[in-house]
């Protein structure tokens, strides 16, 4: 598209005039193609100054958008395509309805804002505009239901993966879906799919992953002031939201099909292990029928929390209807 030609070359020298008549001949269009197409990139958010005279000048600009994400990312499945939106009630409910429709494998959906994102069980995930990265992928693997609670384990590897690799510190997971920064939590990840009756396979998955970047504590509605954190507030580092989502979905990637899931198993719960940051602790176990005090133990070659009751029993459980909490000091 001629359009992200003219602002390749002015990324390429960012900063710098380049004239209208250099970008016309490279291109093979005339000036005056160029000056529209300059006041649709402008239109897009990207900071182009007009130099009377002389041309146009890119300065530094943070664009989030479809084009930017497809841009960085290096995938074969993953993000093909991205489909952007500025709002939406919720991205997982979006791709499940592609999924509905013949949706493609690997579609990944990119909102700026959520009106309804979701969290487990009809919770409600802030999705504030500005702040943080809210997507969902598609899939469309050969894989039994039971396969699909491991997608969420993985997928809580990628994102400590991907955060650590853009600001050097790594966030640890709270089983299952949970991924924290200094005991608050920075991201949840909701996997929902559609099953094939007769075979139990899978029909599609929705991989829905929502990130807080850069929200400071007041950004936070009250009630979840306390347990919500961002990545620059933990750790003051800024990061660009479509480099997050290209950097995640490239890792998402890497582990789903580049090391095959579900057979690296093994490999990524060793790291989501090692990532667990109540093991050993005293927890608060709730379940549809109570509560109790357990001793968290170790996960197993499933995924399913060990934990050690106060009468010496041990419970392996499945994420299904339970939550899990920390016990105050
Ligand atoms: P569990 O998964 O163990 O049941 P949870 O309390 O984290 O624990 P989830 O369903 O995973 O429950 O997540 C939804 C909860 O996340 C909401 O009830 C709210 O407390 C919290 N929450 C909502 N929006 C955000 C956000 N943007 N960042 C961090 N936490 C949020
Ligand atoms: C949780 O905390 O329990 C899971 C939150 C999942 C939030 C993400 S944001 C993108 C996708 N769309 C949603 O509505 N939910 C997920």
């Amino acid at each position: 598209m001629i359009k992200y030609k003219i602002l390749d070359t002015l990324r390429q020298r960012e900063g710098m005039v380049v004239s209208g008549g250099e970008l016309a001949n490279r291109l093979g269009v005339s000036r005056t193609a160029v000056w529209k197409q300059i006041l649709s990139l402008q239109s897009e958010g990207y900071q182009i100054e007009s130099v009377p005279n002389k041309g146009y000048r890119l300065q530094k600009s943070e664009v989030y958008s479809a084009y930017e994400i497809t841009r960085r990312l290096n995938t074969q499945i993953i993000g093909h395509p991205v489909i952007f939106l500025e709002e939406v009630d919720s991205t997982n409910t979006y791709a499940k309805k592609l999924g509905t429709n013949g949706g493609e494998n690997g579609t990944a959906v990119v909102a700026a804002h959520q009106t309804s994102g979701k969290g487990r069980m009809e919770r409600k995930f802030e999705s504030p505009e500005g702040d943080g990265v809210y997507l969902s992928i598609l899939l469309r693997p050969k894989l039994q239901v039971s396969d699909i609670n491991s997608i969420t384990l993985m997928t809580a590897v990628v994102v400590s993966d991907t955060v650590e690799e853009l600001c050097g510190v790594r966030p640890s997971i709270k089983w299952t879906n949970d991924v924290y920064l200094n005991g608050k939590k920075l991201c949840g990840i909701l996997t929902e799919c559609s099953i094939e009756g007769e075979s139990g396979m899978v029909e599609y998955a929705v991989v829905g992953i929502g990130t807080n970047l850069r929200q400071v504590s007041g950004d936070f509605p009250e009630e979840i002031r306390d347990i919500a954190t961002s990545v620059f507030q933990e750790t003051g580092v800024r990061i660009d939201r479509a480099d997050y989502a290209a950097v995640l979905l490239q890792n998402f990637e890497r582990y789903f099909y580049t090391q095959h899931f579900p057979q690296n198993k093994a490999s990524f719960l060793e790291r989501y292990r090692n990532d667990l940051f109540f093991l050993g602790q005293e927890i608060t176990v709730v379940g549809l029928n109570g509560q109790y005090t357990a001793v968290a133990l170790d996960i197993d070659g499933e995924g399913r929390l060990l934990v050690r009751t106060e009468d010496g029993r041990t419970n392996a459980l499945n994420s299904g209807e339970i939550s899990i909490r920390m016990k105050e000091k």
